[in-house]
């Protein structure tokens, strides 16, 4: 295990900004990541895991450590005739592990194609798309206490998951690292959610009329590269900012007022797509620098080249100060800011 100073995390970011960490060290095995903890604690440094690097922004230097892992592998825990239970290591890239299911003709994960980012760091902001997130799979999280290297399992309940959020970003914040996590997947009868609009459509216009969960993952995978760039060639952390829920009563005053607000019924009040509150604030395909908002989606932000994380965030300020002022509603940052 070899730790580096002063160490750049340009290509460990999908925002592809510069930014340095104090130590930077990759553990490979459990035996190197209790070593790097241990490392940590006699030297009492802050810790970052970096998985995937694709929902943080490093709005500057990181004083401390950061930590690679390096855990791969996949296996089959448990099956019935009609469900599979998948272990999958943290490091093991999220596609392709989709990939891997979809090879199996196993069901669940089909509408989470293409999400940037680690097997790992999927239930930390329990990512979704397309009417499905990843807490509608997970059976069990392996985890790994930061102070006492102890390890422990949560259960889905356990995890309190939620829209983009769970215990790993909130009550427990910075004290586990993710090490493992368990998917139960169909083998037969497969419960394909093509209802979001444009996985129907999309279905339809390749004339696909039974389509298998290979078939929705092709039209997710369309879809995706329609909109949202590819961090390989224009830096970004996909949705840069949460899509609101507001109060009813609060819905109602703005509705009035704008009409044609993208919005959407929820339990807890009314979620507004943001994207669209950005568009209409004028926001969309600005450039400022090389700090920009997508010109195909205005949720994601984008780094045309060699924005700092400072530019990226400083935009990200006006924008929510912006759509305060226009619709008094405020966003909130999907992506984790490391200052
Ligand atoms: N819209 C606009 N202008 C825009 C972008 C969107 O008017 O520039 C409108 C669209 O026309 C549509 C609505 O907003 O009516 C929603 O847009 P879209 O379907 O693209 O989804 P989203 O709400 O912007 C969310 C997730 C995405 C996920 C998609 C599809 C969040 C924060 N984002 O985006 O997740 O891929 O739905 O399910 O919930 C991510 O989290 O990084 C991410 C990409």
């Amino acid at each position: 295990m070899n730790i580096i100073e002063n160490f750049s995390l340009k290509l460990y970011n999908t925002f592809g900004v510069e930014a340095k960490a104090d130590y930077f060290v990759e553990a490979n095995s459990f035996t190197d990541l209790k070593k790097a903890l241990l490392f940590r604690r006699q030297k009492n440094l802050e810790i970052l895991f970096i998985g995937g690097g694709s929902n943080m922004l490093f709005v500057n230097d990181f004083k401390g450590l950061a930590l690679k892992l390096n855990l791969k592998g996949i296996e089959i825990v448990k099956e019935d005739d009609d469900f599979v239970w998948v272990k999958a290591q943290g490091s093991e890239n999220w596609h392709q592990f989709i990939q891997w299911t979809l090879t199996q003709d196993y069901g669940g994960l089909e509408n989470l194609s293409l999400i940037p980012g680690n097997v790992g760091t999927a239930p930390i902001q329990n990512i979704g798309a397309y009417g499905v997130e990843a807490k509608d799979t997970i059976t069990e999280v392996q985890a790994l206490a930061l102070e006492t290297g102890d390890e422990r399992i949560f259960t889905n309940e356990e995890c309190h998951f939620g829209y983009r959020e769970s215990i790993f970003k909130n009550e427990l914040r910075g004290q586990y690292v993710l090490v493992a996590v368990t998917f139960k997947l169909s083998k037969r009868n497969h419960q394909l959610k093509t209802g979001y609009g444009a996985i129907q459509q999309e279905l339809e216009a390749e004339g696909i009329l039974h389509p298998t969960i290979q078939d929705v993952s092709n039209a997710v995978i369309r879809i995706r590269e329609s909109k949202l760039p590819d961090p390989a060639q224009i830096g970004n952390s996909g949705s840069f900012f949460k899509n609101p829920v507001i109060s009813k009563e609060k819905f109602e005053e703005v509705i009035a007022q704008h009409p044609t607000m993208v919005n959407y019924p929820t339990e807890n009040g009314v979620k507004i797509a943001a994207g669209w509150l950005i568009e209409q604030a004028g926001w969309k395909g600005k450039r400022f620098g090389d700090a920009g908002v997508h010109d195909k989606q205005a949720l994601v932000l984008v780094n045309h080249g060699k924005a700092t994380g400072k530019e990226i965030y400083d935009l990200s300020e006006q924008i929510i100060q912006d759509i305060q002022s226009k619709f008094n509603i405020t966003l909130e940052r999907e992506v984790n800011m490391i200052k």
